[in-house]
Parts: structure tokens; C-alpha cells; sequence
């Protein structure tokens, strides 16, 4: 099993955020800050940091791509829903990499993945749009055979094979069924001379066995489960201060904190 690239996901850290700060998600008081959280990820080891600016912006702002993009020193992959409004994000944010995923219902396949088949021309010109300002695309499909050879056959570069139903098997027939399509599909796509990534529920317990069963994936990405478990592992450290603080003589100005 050569290594895999880990791309982060940082829309979760945004989501914490926003519920507090919705309304000023750039004030100086607002946290967790997602471009902290991707300089974290990359002097830990991540090779890209991933972000969804969503059409309803409920997680990643424009201006949160727009930060990370210019501070990271690896690569920023930008996941973006195939319409014109994103080609213009896209346009401003500049990013070295883009995943089109679907959002509206009639873009998603019966799985949740991108109907790249069923809507080749149109995902064939966003395609084409993003490949002239030097971004690589990937599509963020199921693992089926047609939606692999529409994925050639529209220019992607790369896809990024949707694990959500693999990640939620919760019996081993089922996973391993979710496996031999994984199998197929990436076979296909690199056969078809595309690269292979793959995300979506992957965690710390099922990650390996699908890299182990599935070949030529180069990049995962995965964002739930690290975040998850990095709030869990920080916790205990974050209640430990906050009693010591609690612990000091009350402070003369509470703002500064000495
Ligand atoms: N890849 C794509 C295309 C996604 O949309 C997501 C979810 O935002 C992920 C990967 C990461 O999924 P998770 O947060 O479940 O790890």
C-alpha cells in the first residue's frame, strides 16, 4: 500500500464557529478560526486542505477560502457546486485544485454522488472554465462505471469516489459489496487515465481497510472524523486551564486576562 496524501477538511471548524458567530464570523472575538485549524493540519502533515464554500454559505465563507488559500504552503482544494455563481468564486479564490460536488437534488446521483452522466455538456464547460485558470478538477462521484467514463469523458482530471456508503455499512457483506464497486470503479478511472481520490465518512477505523481494498487511491479526504476527535482529545486540556483560571484571584480586567 504506497502512502496517500491527506486532504483536510476544514468545514466543520467553520460550522462551530458559525453557530456562534454567524452574524460577524470575521470579528477578532470569533473562534474556532478555520484558517488556524489549516495551518495546524498542514504542520501536522496534511497535503491539502479541502473546503466547501456552499451556496447557502452555512460553514465556509468566501473570505475563509479567499484566507486559506493565500496562507497555505500546500495545495487548496476548493469543493464548489457546478454552477456559474461557484465559476466565479472559483475565479477570485484562485485554487490550485477543485472538486465539483453536487448540491441541488437534481444534480446528486441516487447515492449522493455528482450525475456527472446525466449532465455531461454542462459539467464539461464548468470543467473547462476551471481548467483555464490552471485548476486541476476532480468530480465527486459514486463508484459506478458511468458515472466514472463520464467523468473521462467531460475532461476531469481526477474523481473523488464518495465512501458515504461504504463508511456507513454497518454489516461486513455490505462493506465488502461497497469495496469490490470501490475496486471497480477506480480500476475504471485509471484505465481511463484519471487519478483517484476518495472521501466522505472515512474514520479512524475504516480508512485503512478501504486503502488496503481499493487501489490507486492518492488522496483521501476527511474532515468529521478528525475534527471530532480533535475535540474530544483537546477537551480535557481546555477544562484543565479554564479551572486554573478559575482558581487565580479575580483579575482586575477581566478583557486582558492578567
Ligand atoms: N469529500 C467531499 C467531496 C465532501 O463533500 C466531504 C464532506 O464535506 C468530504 C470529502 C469529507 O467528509 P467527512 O467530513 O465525512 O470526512
Amino acid at each position: 500500500m504506497a502512502s496517500v496524501e491527506l486532504g483536510f477538511n476544514v468545514d466543520h471548524v467553520a460550522t462551530l464557529r458559525q453557530a456562534r458567530y454567524r452574524l460577524d464570523p470575521f470579528s477578532p472575538l470569533a473562534e474556532p478560526d478555520p484558517l488556524a485549524a489549516a495551518l495546524i493540519a498542514e504542520e501536522a502533515g496534511a497535503s491539502q486542505i479541502t473546503a466547501h464554500v456552499r451556496e447557502d454559505r452555512r460553514h465556509i465563507q468566501e473570505e475563509d477560502a479567499r484566507r486559506i488559500r493565500q496562507a497555505i504552503r500546500t495545495r487548496f482544494n476548493l469543493e464548489m457546486a457546478p454552477t456559474t455563481e461557484m465559476i466565479e468564486v472559483a475565479k477570485r479564490i484562485q485554487p490550485h485544485e477543485a472538486c465539483l460536488v453536487p448540491e441541488r437534488r437534481e444534480e446528486v446521483t441516487t447515492e449522493g454522488g455528482l450525475d456527472v452522466a446525466s449532465q455531461a455538456d454542462w459539467v464539461g464547460q464548468v470543467i473547462q472554465e476551471l481548467k483555464k485558470m490552471g485548476v486541476r478538477v476532480s468530480v465527486f462521484i459514486d463508484p459506478e462505471e458511468i458515472q466514472v467514463k463520464a467523468a473521462a469523458s467531460v475532461g476531469a482530471d481526477a474523481v473523488e469516489l464518495h465512501t458515504g456508503a461504504y463508511a456507513l455499512a454497518r454489516e461486513g457483506a455490505t462493506a465488502a459489496k461497497e469495496l469490490a464497486r470501490h475496486r471497480q470503479a477506480s480500476e475504471k478511472a485509471v484505465t481511463l487515465g484519471l487519478s483517484v481520490h476518495a472521501g466522505h465518512g472515512l474514520h479512524y477505523r475504516n480508512v485503512r481497510r478501504y486503502l488496503r481494498e481499493v487501489p490507486h487511491v492518492t488522496v483521501v479526504n476527511i474532515g468529521h472524523s478528525i475534527v471530532a476527535r480533535a475535540l474530544l482529545y483537546g477537551l480535557g486540556a481546555a477544562i484543565r486551564e479554564m479551572v486554573q483560571l478559575l482558581e487565580k484571584e479575580p483579575v482586575e480586567d477581566p478583557r486582558t486576562g492578567d
